[in-house]
């Protein structure tokens, strides 16, 4: 979702600006702008479209100057065009703003100033703060940090911001609630941006700003107030993401790249806590709470998207392992139904970014109601991560592409761990430990098999292109997976499709089953794979496509289906880590067929940071 970068310091701006808008494309956005502050003079360009048409039309020479900020927009209130898109500025021109997240308000702000006499040339929710600023100041006759702070005490929603103005130049100014900043601190510079991909390349030395935290900088230095004027002593983190991370790596698109590294993902997130040589599982983030974990009477596991895909997964596992009771919630749903929650419960919330809202929320209702909240998070340091109790983190890399795949698998290799750490001693022998250590280790080989199959997939995909709708089916713990084939689809190819329970197919999507539609069935040779086989009948007999993913060895499927995927054999509960990654790839490939902006997909976002 929007993205905000800012830059004060001895520098040219533009180019650093464009880069970083860059950096955040991933994010999602529809327009983008700049404002650039030079000798006193504040020039804004803005245009809906990509960052690199902003790039070509505004050229470096019509924007000199060493302190600026830009933006990429994902409209919420009024259309993507050139006038919605950011910065803001007031009538006079004078100072800029750039804005993330929703002011819920600015129908009230908005209508108190025109009544005032204010004129508002945009659709947007955000030049209700740019008016409201600038007539605090004109009121009071504040400094603009001062009246910034002040108009932000008047404010309803969420917003991540930063501002600079013609007649300061030595003044950069931030702010957030509900939306992240991260302020980078260089030598005699100073940055902000929505999250780290734009800092790593100049320095790693970052400050997050909480809610309520208001920062002023000028070249010399920075002070952070909370917006009620209370001054704060902030820590100094040191990043862990490197450029090389971040960038495409020889791939065509991240979203490849970041599948193609799924082993040394998973190895990653398993270093130092598989521990086969003890037969134990060590999650060092847990080990304070473990107690607590272990005695949890239930364990509600809440999350958005893709993450919550893998809470599906989560449930099984620790169902089965643990023997605790579990509810998977979307946290959107989570967060405003007055949850039954108390102490004896555990709520563990993933996501990937750590910046979800809805997540967020959702751990803010959960701590309010006495329960232990843990998160599971890729990004270190994001906002889910510092506000849970405690957490394990995935280590998976930075994943840029929209389309989420790595995390997706890293996610279910820590809820495994989870799972498998709570059972030990509970319902798992030390000889069963054993054995599911030893599978869990076998994994990032087996992950490196299926990416090995590439071509297959690609081959696949060139048939099924043109198809309008896919059904995906799957039992047990490959029902998420299906759940998860079916949105990585309509994610990036723009082609409809629905994940059910393979069982399910009979009460409903059989209705749609003809020739022209592909049918996705994964089909292990697990507990129900006899009555998956009987599902691939039916569909079958009604002139359905079929594409079965199994074992390897198993012919059985070769007369039935179009095509059969073989991927490793493994434990039943550690197949959505193998199956899941054929389905990335055959989305990937149709959409890159379909010439869709696979990295990019329209409309989405990849850290959805508004309600
Ligand atoms: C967006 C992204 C998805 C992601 C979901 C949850 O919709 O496009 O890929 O699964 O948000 O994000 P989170 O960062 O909380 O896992």
């Amino acid at each position: 979702m929007c993205g905000i970068v800012g830059y004060i310091g001895e520098k040219p701006v533009r180019n650093l600006l464009i880069t970083g808008l860059q950096r955040l494309e991933y994010r999602g956005y529809d327009s983008a702008g700049l404002a650039i502050v030079d000798d006193e003079v504040l020039r804004v360009r803005k245009q809906k479209g990509k960052v690199s048409e902003l790039a070509s039309t505004f050229q470096e020479a019509s924007l000199p100057g060493t302190l600026g900020i830009g933006h990429t927009r994902w409209a919420t209130h009024g259309f993507p065009n050139d006038t919605n898109a950011h910065p803001h500025t007031n009538a006079t021109e004078d100072f800029a703003l750039v804005h993330n997240g929703i002011i819920e308000n600015y129908g009230a702000i908005r209508k108190r100033l025109q009544e005032k006499g204010y004129y508002f040339r945009t659709e947007t929710d955000t030049e209700a703060l740019v008016h409201l600023i600038d007539s605090v100041r004109k009121e009071t006759a504040l400094p603009l940090p001062e009246a910034v702070r002040q108009s932000l005490t008047q404010v309803v929603g969420t917003y991540g911001i930063a501002v600079v103005s013609s007649r300061d130049p030595d003044l950069l100014i931030a702010a957030r609630m509900g939306s992240p900043l991260i302020l980078g601190v260089g030598e005699g510079e100073y940055f902000i941006a929505s999250d780290a991909a734009p800092l790593v390349e100049h320095t790693r030395q970052v400050v997050y700003l909480n809610d309520g935290e208001l920062v002023v900088i000028r070249r010399n230095g920075y002070e952070v107030r909370t917006i009620d004027n209370e001054r704060l002593e902030k820590t100094v983190h040191e990043l862990e993401w490197d450029l090389g991370q971040i960038e495409k790596g020889g791939f065509e698109h991240f979203m490849l790249k970041e599948i193609m590294e799924q082993a040394e993902a998973l190895e990653n997130c398993m270093r130092g806590r598989v521990r086969s040589e003890e037969n134990q599982i060590v999650l060092g983030g847990l080990i304070d709470v473990m107690d607590r974990l272990q005695a949890a009477r239930r364990i509600i596991l809440a999350a958005c998207g893709t993450s919550w895909h893998s809470a599906l997964v989560g449930e099984y596992l620790i169902e089965q392992y643990a023997r605790i009771p579990v509810e998977v919630e979307y946290a959107s749903e989570f967060r405003y139904r007055n949850p039954i929650i108390d102490d004896n419960d555990v709520v563990i919330v993933i996501s990937q970014s750590g910046e979800t809202a809805d997540t967020l929320a959702a751990v803010r209702e959960a701590k309010r109601k006495g329960a232990l909240v843990l998160g599971i998070c890729n990004v270190v340091g994001s906002t889910i991560a510092r506000e849970t109790d405690a957490g394990v983190y995935l280590h998976a890399g930075p994943e840029i592409g929209v389309a989420s795949t790595k995390a997706f698998t890293c996610q279910v290799a820590v809820l495994t761990m989870i799972a498998l750490k709570l059972a030990q001693g509970r319902t798992l022998s030390d000889a069963e430990m054993t054995q599911a250590l030893h599978a869990l280790s076998m994994i990032p080989d087996k992950v490196r098999q299926v990416l090995a199959l590439d071509r297959e997939f690609e081959q696949m995909a060139s048939v099924y292109r043109y198809a309008s709708n896919f059904l995906y089916l799957g039992r047990g713990y490959n029902f998420p997976v299906a759940l998860e084939g079916a949105l990585k689809l309509k994610e990036i190819s723009y082609i409809h499709a629905e994940g059910y329970p393979a069982a399910e197919m009979k009460h409903g999507p059989i209705a749609l089953i003809d020739r022209f539609m592909p049918v996705v069935f994964i089909a292990t040779k697990d507990r129900t794979y006899d009555k998956v086989v009987s599902n691939i009948e039916e569909v079958v007999a009604r002139k359905g496509s079929v594409i079965a993913i199994t074992d390897e060895g198993n012919g059985e499927l070769d007369r039935l289906c179009e095509y059969v995927i073989r991927v490793p054999a493994t434990e039943e509960f550690l197949s959505p880590l193998l199956t899941a990654i054929p389905l990335q790839l055959l989305s990937y490939h149709i959409a890159v067929m379909r010439g869709c902006d696979v990295d990019q997909p329209r409309n989405l976002a990849k850290s959805v940071t508004v309600e």
